[in-house]
């Protein structure tokens, strides 16, 4: 029916991704390069834009909102827009993800404002490798932000760790049981060719991989019951009942068939694929007059229009025109 937002592949669309910055305080070398140049502020949606764009995308069935980045904590003041967030009807989970580095100053002021989910992206426990990855200092200050949001109160802390060949190996084993020790559920995800740098398949430590490290250094997995389909990750219980892991494995084993994703850039550009080749400019019909009847019809369009799915693991694939950073994960 006309008030979903379906594809022509017969996806319906309920999860929308909304970057606030392309702003990032690390440069992890799979996401963006070194010398980047970030948009001027001035481009940025308003929080009220953001706002209105989620009421519009909620009429039209979507339910689900993740605010991401580059690093959304460094967009100031980001509890005043969860506050609005909360308030729109039809919304039923709103979730963030962040490098953690301001998580520490941030997280009670979230939590006051209504946020109840948090997933954290950390690869690595060891400083000299986190500085390796992130080409910044930071690891300090990504335990405290963790440990800080448990103690304010988030439940059910996602931590998100890109899975990388030569690197990832010996990160596996210690991530899952720092995790596993505190109750975090760890997601490994496939490396993919959304960076600045580059990119082949062999570069990707692959799910079955990692599942074999977990087993073998922390013991037996199954698979866990009650999974999202329509979720990039491939959820695990431990044998022992100690917690989830999981494995987002967007290279060894596609989950384009059951997305259900859309995002929205922090400029206001609507992308229907974490790797579209086109997006649609949604500010116009925000700045300087909203139009509401127009944004629900450019979101039935660009939806209609979506892929399959993401080609990398094909000949002749092209890269998006923007790095991870500048989309939002
Ligand atoms: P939950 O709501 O907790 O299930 O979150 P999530 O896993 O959807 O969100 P999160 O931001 O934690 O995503 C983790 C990673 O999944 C992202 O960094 C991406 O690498 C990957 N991911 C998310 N959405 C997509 C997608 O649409 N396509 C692909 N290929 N990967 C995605
Ligand atoms: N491949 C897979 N995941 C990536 N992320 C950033 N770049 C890549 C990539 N090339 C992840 C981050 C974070 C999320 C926002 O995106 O680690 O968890
Ligand atoms: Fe969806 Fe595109 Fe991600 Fe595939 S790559 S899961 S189609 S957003």
């Amino acid at each position: 029916d006309s008030r979903r937002l379906i594809d022509s592949h017969g996806r319906v669309h309920t999860n929308l991704r909304v970057s606030v910055t392309d702003r990032c305080n690390l440069r992890c070398t799979y996401c963006m390069p070194e010398d980047v140049v970030f948009r001027d502020r001035a481009e940025l949606l308003t929080f009220e834009e953001i706002t209105r764009f989620v009421r519009v995308a909620a009429g039209l069935g979507v339910h689900k909102v993740r605010l991401t980045g580059g690093e959304p904590l460094v967009r100031k003041g980001l509890d005043r827009l969860v506050r609005m967030l909360v308030d729109v009807p039809g919304l039923t989970d709103l979730a963030l993800t962040t490098n953690g580095v301001l998580l520490a100053e941030q997280a009670a002021a979230l939590h006051a404002a209504g946020l109840r989910r948090l997933n954290v992206s950390l690869d690595t426990l060891d400083p000299g490798r986190f500085r390796e990855l992130a080409r910044r200092d930071g690891l300090e200050r990504v335990l405290a932000g963790l440990e800080e949001a448990t103690r304010v109160g988030f439940t059910r802390i996602k931590v998100n760790a890109v899975a990388l060949r030569g690197v990832t190996e010996l990160d596996a084993v210690p991530l899952a049981r720092f995790c596993r020790d505190r109750g975090y559920e760890l997601r490994f995800i496939e490396s993919m060719p959304i960076g600045a740098d580059a990119w082949d398949r062999s570069r990707a430590l692959l799910a079955d991989e990692l599942l074999e490290l977990l087993r073998r250094g922390v013991g037996p997995l199954e698979p866990a019951a009650g999974a999202d389909p329509s979720a990039p990750a491939t959820e695990y219980e431990y044998a022992d009942g100690g917690g989830r892991v999981g494995v987002i494995a967007s290279v060894s084993r596609p989950f384009c068939g059951a997305c259900n994703r859309l995002r929205l850039t922090a400029e206001g550009a609507v992308r229907n694929c974490l790797f579209a080749l086109d997006e649609a400019d949604a500010k116009p019909l925000l700045r300087p007059a909203p139009d509401d009847a127009g944004l629900a019809e450019l979101l039935r369009r660009v939806v209609w229009a979506k892929w399959e799915g993401h080609g990398f693991n094909a000949a002749g694939y092209v890269k998006p025109g923007r790095t991870m950073h500048a989309i939002g994960g």
